[in-house]
């Protein structure tokens, strides 16, 4: 007769496609136990892995009538989840050098040299601007970039790059579907925007979201590229946790403006990526000063100054660049041209140049 170890290990054997794991592990397949001659499982899949869900439900069942005694299998179905590590203490350890194996290892992406984070505590503090405008420069100095719009419930990406009434091509390899970034101002984009339609509120769980974000990373034919870009939604949850654990990265910017509201929230911020073990690359201040269109020498800190610059100091990283408050930039966001691409010559792309510049010397790209 089989025991339920054995149930565990035949269904170890049951992947994901996109990330090539286990799906015990992520959770997708939960509580699996015997009855008698018949084994009971419950099946969990997030929204982007229903395209997998035929071949998992024939694998799961193969796997199990192949054992011993059992000769029918049942499928629960569960909300869709995947539970974060139970027990696992959320920080570096298992994952840095000397840890302690608890959390799954980190899984590049195929054909990604390497991953890079743009994060911040507020909301509205230019995240995805300056997420959107640094993967356009960094194209622009001839990386090969992608960019990853992970603010599942606000993406934005798809308004800065002018492309969101477009809809993104789904490739069939091997009974996985693959999304085909959508390519616009030199660089390649994945956003939940190019995936609901346009006013439609995003209304999934919060368990659902580290199934969506994973299948962004491993589920897309990211092709050959430099470096990936991720816009992460404001704060230190589930997209930050899942991202940090998911992937490994070279490094995460922290994006906050000079007053002292979006300091505190900054600061939680970057304190969580250093507990976990991500490099913090530096701290970018945006809205630095307010440059006037019929008065570009002056500036005007009208968000407070210094802010940026305190909080860097505080975490002992680097303040990477003091972006200038202009109206072009929030032009080129509303357009479709970000304003690296729209006003090169304005203040607030030359300083989104030299960031990028900064940003390549200190995570030079691995051969
Ligand atoms: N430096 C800037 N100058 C002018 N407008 C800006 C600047 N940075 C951001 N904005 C504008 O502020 C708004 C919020 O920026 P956004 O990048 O969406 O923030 P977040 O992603 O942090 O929520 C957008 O309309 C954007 O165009
Ligand atoms: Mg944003």
């Amino acid at each position: 007769m089989a025991t339920p170890e054995q149930a565990r290990d035949a269904l170890s054997a049951v992947k994901d496609a996109g990330s090539g794991r286990d799906l015990l592990e992520l959770g997708w397949i939960q509580n699996p136990r015997l009855q008698g001659q018949r084994a009971v499982i419950r099946l969990a899949l997030p929204g982007f892995a229903q395209s997998q869900r035929d071949r998992i439900v024939r694998e799961a069942q193969a796997a199990l009538l192949a054992l011993e005694g059992i000769d029918e299998v049942q499928f629960e179905l569960a909300q869709p989840s995947t539970p974060p590590p139970s027990g696992a203490p959320i920080g570096a350890a298992g994952h840095g050098p000397g840890g302690q194996g608890q959390l799954p290892e980190r899984q590049p992406i195929a054909g990604v040299k390497q991953v890079i984070a743009v994060s911040s505590g507020k909301g509205g503090v230019g995240k995805s601007t300056v997420a959107v405008n640094l993967a356009c420069a960094l194209a622009r100095d001839g990386l090969k970039v992608g960019l990853l719009d992970a603010d599942i419930y606000g993406p934005n990406a798809p308004t800065m790059l002018g492309v969101a009434d477009r809809t993104p091509e789904v490739r069939d390899e091997g009974g996985t579907q693959m999304l085909v970034p959508m390519q616009s101002c030199g660089i390649g984009m994945v956003s939940m925007g190019l995936l609901v339609a346009q006013n439609q509120p995003v209304i999934w769980r919060g368990p659902m979201l580290n199934g969506i974000i994973r299948q962004f990373l491993y589920q897309v034919d990211w092709g050959e590229r430099d470096v990936v870009v991720v816009d992460l939604p404001p704060g230190t949850g589930d997209a930050q946790l899942t991202l940090a654990q998911a992937v490994p990265m070279a490094g995460v910017l922290i994006v906050t403006t000079p007053q002292e509201v979006s300091l505190a929230d900054a600061r939680r911020g970057l304190a969580m990526f250093l507990q976990m073990g991500i490099p913090v690359l530096g701290v970018v201040e945006n809205m630095s000063a307010f440059i006037p269109p019929d008065a570009p020498d002056k500036r005007y800190a009208i968000f407070g100054s210094g802010g940026g610059a305190r909080l860097a100091a505080e975490g002992g990283v680097p303040l990477l660049a003091e972006l200038p408050l202009e109206l072009p930039v929030r032009e080129g966001g509303d357009q479709g041209v970000p304003v690296v691409l729209s006003a090169p010559e304005s203040a607030t792309a030359q300083a989104f140049s030299a960031l990028a510049r900064r940003i390549a010397a200190l995570t030079p790209v691995p051969a």
